[in-house]
């Protein structure tokens, strides 16, 4: 991992939380990591929390720190990761929207694109999510299918975000393939 340059999207699921300890090993394993993240998002986890985890500034807005934030940040990785992937983001990537600075360097990224979804089970199971999910791999991004088990919500059921662990390991295996 050791110089390698990963950009990290958070999206507004709960497993956020997670998000910050796979992002905490990414560091610890060498890389550097930049994140950005939906307006959602951080209403779970803070900006700041990433901050301290990989000593960079978090991008939030589209208008925000640099001349061109989203092509900046897209640049500089090799591997864009987002976790937790929400219903909403599945659905603007797989339709081409660009309405915020997530959705806009998902975009502006031509490199591999690995996404973790996690959602309640019925909203796992709706069709227009299964949609969305097979136009993002017929795309070719990769997905870190969710687990099942207990949900923030109560309800126990598929839709669980994969492990930080099991995250890093796709990420490791992805990089991998990169020269
Ligand atoms: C506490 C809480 C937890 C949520 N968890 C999820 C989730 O796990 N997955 C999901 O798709 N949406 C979840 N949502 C709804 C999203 O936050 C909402 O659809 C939002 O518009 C997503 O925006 P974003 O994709 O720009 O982050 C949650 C909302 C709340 C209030």
């Amino acid at each position: 991992m050791n110089g390698r340059e990963l950009l990290i999207g958070v999206t507004g699921g709960i497993a956020a939380f997670k998000t910050a300890a796979l992002v905490s090993k990414l560091v610890q394993a060498g890389a550097g990591v930049s994140v950005v993240m939906t307006r959602s998002a951080t209403q779970l986890v803070g900006p700041k929390t990433f901050e301290a985890l990989t000593g960079r500034p978090v991008g939030v807005k589209v208008f925000g720190r640099g001349a061109h934030p989203h092509i900046e940040a897209a640049q500089k990785a090799e591997l864009f990761c987002i976790a937790p992937a929400t219903a909403n983001i599945l659905a603007k990537a797989a339709c081409g929207l660009a309405d915020d600075l997530v959705s806009t360097v998902y975009l502006a990224f031509d490199g591999p694109v690995l996404m973790a979804p996690a959602m309640n089970t019925k909203m796992w199971e709706k069709p227009a999510v299964k949609r969305n999910l097979e136009q993002l791999r017929a795309d070719g991004v990769i997905f870190i299918e969710p687990g099942e088990g207990r949900l923030s919500c109560g309800d126990i059921g598929a839709g669980r975000m994969a492990e930080p662990e099991q995250i890093f390991r796709a990420i490791v295996q992805q990089l991998g393939k990169i020269p």
